[in-house]
């Protein structure tokens, strides 16, 4: 079946900055996905091409809908929707950087998972089957193939409930503060998890904090220490009537990027904290937190080219605790399997945007787990109701996601739909 068409509007995004929303079509059927985008990105990432001028603060995105229009829809139509892999091959030699950074990598995204939207509406599948099947049949559609309908699994989830660093305007450093509810459905866990944070709500407001949100609608006060920030989580789970390290436990996603000061060998700024910290006493810090806090996994722990530093790290606490590359390893396999060669990391933060398409993120996906990796599927803090993700984690079996707070659409049309999934297979 082959594509007739492809369009692109500017939508907004969950911080109000422009994305795009793309339709591919064939057999008169369009197929949508919309575009997400960061803030604290790492430095390797695909290339997101924005308007500069005036407009929107610079950030429109009319050039990469152009790029659509016109060079993109023109090597695209006619060509196979269910061969994926071709689709995203096209794309990529089209754009012919490292970065994508001709036609954008948040254009070519949006096109590539438009495609296997369209492609799982035409033969009736819901995403995350086509995703399965695409995943294990080497980016191409096979009508002949079986799939087995009892083996998916649903994903643990990661409730990122206290905000800080770079998505919020308080003094907390760590960027985020997850729960991560303990149970076997994803319905009872989306219970914990909202449970938890009404709890967080009450306590913030009880110590005459402020309850206001960062990014990803978790809570932002003022505190006087990063302690506080997982000592008052702990003390929200307590109270929600749970118990930590057995009901609920606890991730951090630290960015350290932000935190990074290249110029003494104190490198890593604490402001919530008022020290200044080298790698070595930064992940004994980390060691302190994982001999009080029941902390399970550790976000960009050290910056993204402390390389030194992140061996350092996974030989100190790398058996205890899953240390998870974001910035790190910018879903890109390149990068990945350096991390390997090095002992450097044991967990892979994926995001499709930071490589811009669906068979490269496939690809990020099985290099990892090839090698014993754990593996995150993620959301960006500029979302959008897009719920694709939800579809990606449970169609490739990676096992965990994290999807922001309880709380706001463009978070919870990621957690509901799992909760449709959910219902969909044990129906
Ligand atoms: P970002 O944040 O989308 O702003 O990069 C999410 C993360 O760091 O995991
Ligand atoms: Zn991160």
């Amino acid at each position: 079946m082959k594509i007739e068409d492809i369009k692109a509007i500017q939508i907004l995004d969950s911080r109000g900055n422009p994305t795009l929303r793309v339709s591919v079509k064939a057999d008169q059927k369009w197929g949508d996905f919309s575009v997400p985008s960061g803030a604290s990105t790492g430095t390797f990432e695909a290339h997101e091409l924005r308007d500069g001028g005036k407009a929107y603060h610079g950030l429109g995105v009319e050039k990469a809908i152009k790029h659509i229009d016109n060079e993109i829809k023109e090597a695209l139509v006619g060509q196979d929707v269910f061969d994926q892999k071709n689709i995203d091959r096209i794309l990529t030699e089209l754009d012919g950087t490292e970065n994508k950074s001709k036609l954008g990598a948040n254009a070519i995204l949006g096109v590539s998972g438009a495609s296997t939207r369209l492609a799982s509406k035409m033969l009736n599948l819901p995403l995350y089957k086509y995703i399965r099947a695409i995943f294990e049949q080497d980016g191409k559609w096979q009508p002949d193939l079986k799939l087995s309908e009892n083996n998916f699994v649903m994903p643990k989830m990661f409730f990122n409930i206290l905000n800080g660093g770079k998505h919020a305007d308080n003094n907390v450093d760590i960027q985020e503060t997850m729960i991560m509810p303990n149970r076997d459905s994803v319905a009872e866990n989306v219970k914990i998890a909202a449970e938890v944070y009404m709890t967080l709500k009450e306590i913030i407001k009880s110590k005459q904090l402020n309850v206001s949100l960062g990014d990803e609608g978790g809570f932002a006060p003022d505190l006087e220490s990063n302690n506080k920030a997982l000592d008052l989580v702990l003390e929200a789970i307590v109270g929600s009537g749970y118990k930590p390290g057995e009901d609920v436990y606890l991730a951090l996603d630290v960015a350290a990027n932000e935190l990074y000061k290249d110029d003494s060998d104190e490198k890593y700024v604490l402001n919530g904290d008022s020290v200044s910290l080298s790698a070595v006493q930064l992940v004994s810090l980390y060691k302190e937190f994982l001999a009080t806090y029941p902390i399970i996994s550790i976000e960009d722990g050290l910056a993204e080219e402390d390389w030194d530093g992140w061996k350092m790290m996974s030989e100190r606490i790398g058996d205890k605790v899953q240390l998870v590359g974001d910035d790190l390893f910018v879903t890109n396999v390149t990068r990945i399997q350096k991390g390997i060669d090095l002992n450097a990391a044991n967990s892979v933060l994926i995001k499709m945007n930071q490589i811009g398409t669906i068979t490269e993120t496939f690809d990020a996906i099985k290099l990892a787990r090839a090698n014993g990796y754990k593996v995150f599927v993620s959301h960006r803090s500029g979302e959008t109701e897009d719920s694709y993700i939800a579809d990606l984690v449970v169609g490739t079996g990676a096992g965990q996601i994290k999807a922001g707070a309880p709380a706001r659409g463009e978070r919870t049309s990621k957690y509901n739909r799992l909760l449709e999934i959910e219902k969909e297979l044990n129906g």
